[in-house]
């Protein structure tokens, strides 16, 4: 009899996570009942929000339950099908979590053209990571051409469409990442006009010398050290779409300095959650694979293998040690 392999959130992390803190278990392929759909996953989507979600502190997303399936994007084929929406052989996005397969009543899952774009791909630049870029760059920053667009995580899943939507608005993008290949391929694979390490010790000086006209949008995914810097180098009636502090989620808390700053240089600064719009969801989405289809927009993306790699793909995700959109491949 087929068994489903899944991983579980045995216990929280108490300091930074492990892959003690999960377990693999092994059941029955469940069968899918009226109005249900059996998803064979094949990709899972790795992302920095999962960290907090290990956590029972207040968050916008509710705590992992402990003991069940770790939850997150996945893509895959639909096995069988008791739902009319959907038929077998279907390729599908959805929240199926750390397993080979789940069960849906359909709420969720969406069915997406693999044959022309990638199937992974529907978890990184047209999925949600695009989506976010898309929202915080178009809604918030809103970048005039030839103004200048600041990137943290600049070749990250997020990063790395913000940069070409800004580029493709006619703006001047400059990206910050974690090392010389990143930055190399910031600028020849993604098109930034610039991009500066920030782990080399020229670091501030780099990003000044980068940055002569100053930044009229910063788009921030790290937090830390990154920011600080940032901060200095901003316009007046300079936008920041706040996106992420991942350099805060297993490290110190990112604080904002000196407000007087934001009054001085009238300067707009905006959290935002791509949950919250899942109204502009076929839109950002519709124009995103409008792109890709048209090789106007390109992605990293770092593979690990296996199911059981799933935490060490996340602690990875955590620490900076991908290059592009996390996943893990488990067919
Ligand atoms: N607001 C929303 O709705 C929303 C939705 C999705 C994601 N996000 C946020 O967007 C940000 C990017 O997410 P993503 O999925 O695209 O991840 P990602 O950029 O693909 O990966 C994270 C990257 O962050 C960089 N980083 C810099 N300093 C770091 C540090 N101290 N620790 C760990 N990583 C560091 C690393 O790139 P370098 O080595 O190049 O620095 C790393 O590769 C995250 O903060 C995430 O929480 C927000």
């Amino acid at each position: 009899m087929p068994t489903n392999t899944q991983n579980l959130l045995d216990h929280r992390p108490t300091d930074k996570v492990s892959p003690a803190n999960f377990r693999i278990v092994e059941t029955p392929v469940p069968a899918p009942g009226p109005g249900q759909v059996l998803v064979r996953h094949t990709f899972l989507s790795l992302d920095p929000y999962m960290r907090g979600r290990l956590s029972d502190a207040k968050n916008y997303a509710k705590p992992q339950e402990i003991g069940a399936v770790m939850g997150g994007g996945t893509v895959g084929v639909v096995e069988a099908s008791m739902n009319p929406r959907f038929k077998a052989g279907d390729s599908v996005v959805g929240m199926g979590g750390w397993q080979h397969y789940s069960v849906s009543d359909g709420g969720g899952l969406r069915v997406v053209d693999a044959k022309t774009i990638p199937i992974q791909a529907y978890l990184g630049p047209v999925g949600m990571p695009g989506v976010t870029a898309w929202y915080g760059l178009n809604k918030i920053i809103a970048p005039e051409p030839n103004e200048t667009v600041l990137v943290s995580a600049a070749t990250g899943a997020v990063g790395s469409v913000v940069g070409q939507l800004a580029k493709l608005a006619g703006a001047r993008a400059v990206g910050i990442a974690g090392r010389p290949e990143k930055c190399a391929c910031a600028v020849r694979e993604l098109g930034y006009d610039a991009c500066v390490d920030h782990k080399s010790l020229r670091f501030p000086e780099d990003l000044k010398d980068a940055l002569s006209n100053g930044v009229d949008g910063l788009f921030e995914n790290v937090g830390g050290e990154p920011f600080r810097q940032a901060l200095k180098r901003l316009n007046d009636f300079s936008r920041i779409a706040v996106c992420g502090v991942i350099a805060s989620y297993e490290g110190e808390p990112t604080a904002v300095p000196d407000l007087r700053l934001f009054i001085v240089r009238r300067i707009k600064m905006e959290g935002f959650l791509q949950g919250d719009h899942t109204d502009l969801w076929p839109k950002a989405i519709g124009e995103l694979v409008g792109l890709v289809a048209a090789k106007k927009l390109t992605w990293r993306e770092t593979i690990r293998d296996g199911l059981e790699n799933a935490p060490q793909a996340l602690i990875d995700l955590l620490h900076g040690q991908n290059f592009g959109k996390m996943l893990v491949r488990v067919d």
